[in-house]
């Protein structure tokens, strides 16, 4: 891929991953991804913001054969998918300098071992000039990560958010013609990684709520046109209020748990409820991070398994705790062979969400109908208390 342009004198490249299919040996990456970089060249000055992942670093350089100088590099924010190829660059642009945020510096150095003398620190809101060109620097920190920043362009209004506003999606389109697919995308990269920091997430909104802008260039996935799409997104995503959805995570081993979950989504259906399910035997961990962005309740369905609940179970719980959600409301079903302790052991992990318990609903051996009732009341329960949430 060659250098494309966005506007006159600033340019798209960077590398499509297209088969990559986890990201920090974690995430799925269903639809592989992309490291964005963007060239702007100023009337003086030329600035490379953000580099790719190191794995891809030779396509970068390519894209740059014909650039003749660099004097800066921004660095948005130090994970290695977007700095890793910073030294590279460095080292073929004898006198050209980092600039990243007073927070960014550190970790740069630790992670990277980038001399501080090639180091620039910017502060919130400093302006940098390239000639013609005018770049502001905006702290919009806790995207993930303490440091990160986005770069305002003020003659083009065009605003490099790095990961904020991204999406893991590997195309060639530079902006995503098909919203539904973007939007998806966008989401689950929020869910994935941004959904913890979600009041951080709601401050860096508010910050860029003045600013004119006609186009987002994050560093994965597309552009954006239409700015108020994803922004009108993120403000939903990451609003307090959660919407009128059950999200079930569930395994089973004898049926049992199966079987009350069914019972339990015919009675939330039947109270108008909307439920999201997912059998964690098989579950794409991204879609249930997406759902819990959402939903207003989690119901975990567990066995016991030798006296505590299904591994499976304890590492989709591990990773809700990790990912605080706006759930208002958890509770736990399932069944047990002879006894156990699963609904002590998962209420020891949910340290990090301020949420309501409801009663469990736990049943020795096949459910008989006083514990088909138990689940009807839960529905009760919960159809009472999502009177709140919208749809
Ligand atoms: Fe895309 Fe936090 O790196």
């Amino acid at each position: 891929m060659k250098l494309r342009s966005i506007k006159d004198k600033i340019y798209f490249l960077g590398a499509i991953d297209w088969d990559r299919r986890l990201f920090d040996a974690l995430i799925p990456l269903p639809d592989g991804t992309s490291y964005n970089a963007y060239l702007i060249e100023g009337s003086e000055k030329t600035v490379l913001l953000d580099t790719v992942d190191p794995t891809m670093t030779n396509v970068l350089l390519s894209q740059l054969e014909d650039v003749k100088n660099i004097d800066y590099i921004v660095c948005h924010h130090v994970e290695q998918d977007h700095s890793g190829a910073i030294p590279s660059v460095l080292e073929k642009y004898g006198s050209a300098k980092v600039v990243i945020s007073t927070r960014g510096k550190d970790m740069l150095i630790d992670h990277l071992h980038i001399p501080e003398e090639r180091i620039i620190t910017v502060e919130d809101g400093e302006i940098l000039s390239l000639g013609d060109k005018t770049l502001k620097f905006i702290y919009t920190p806790w995207v993930h990560w303490p440091e990160t920043m986005s770069t305002y362009l003020l003659e083009d209004k065009i605003i490099f958010t790095c990961d904020f506003f991204g999406s893991h999606l590997a195309t060639n389109e530079l902006y995503g013609t098909d919203k539904s697919r973007v939007y998806e995308a966008a989401k689950r990269y929020y869910a994935e990684i941004m959904m913890p920091f979600r009041t951080n997430i709601q401050k860096n909104l508010e910050k860029i709520k003045d600013l004119d802008i006609s186009i987002i260039a994050p560093s994965h996935g597309p552009l954006y046109k239409d700015p108020n799409f994803i922004i009108d997104a993120y403000k939903d995503w990451a609003s307090d209020i959660p919407k009128n959805i059950v999200v079930i995570p569930y395994i089973s081993m004898h049926n049992s748990t199966k079987i009350m979950v069914e019972y339990l989504v015919s009675a939330l259906t039947e109270r108008d409820i909307k439920v999201e399910r997912f059998d964690l035997s098989s579950v794409d961990l991204g879609k249930l991070a997406m759902s819990l962005v959402d939903a207003g309740t989690v119901i975990i369905g567990t066995p016991t398994v030798l006296v505590g609940p299904h591994p499976n179970v304890v590492y989709a719980v591990y990773l809700f705790n990790a990912l605080r959600p706006k759930t208002r409301y958890l509770s736990v079903i399932g069944s047990y062979g002879w006894g156990g302790r699963a609904i002590e052991y998962l209420k020891g992990m949910l340290t990090n969400v301020k949420l309501e318990l409801l009663e469990p609903v736990l049943v020795k051996g096949l459910p008989k109908k006083d514990d088909l009732k138990a689940l009807d009341k839960l529905a009760d329960i919960v159809a009472e208390k999502h009177k709140e949430f919208s749809n």
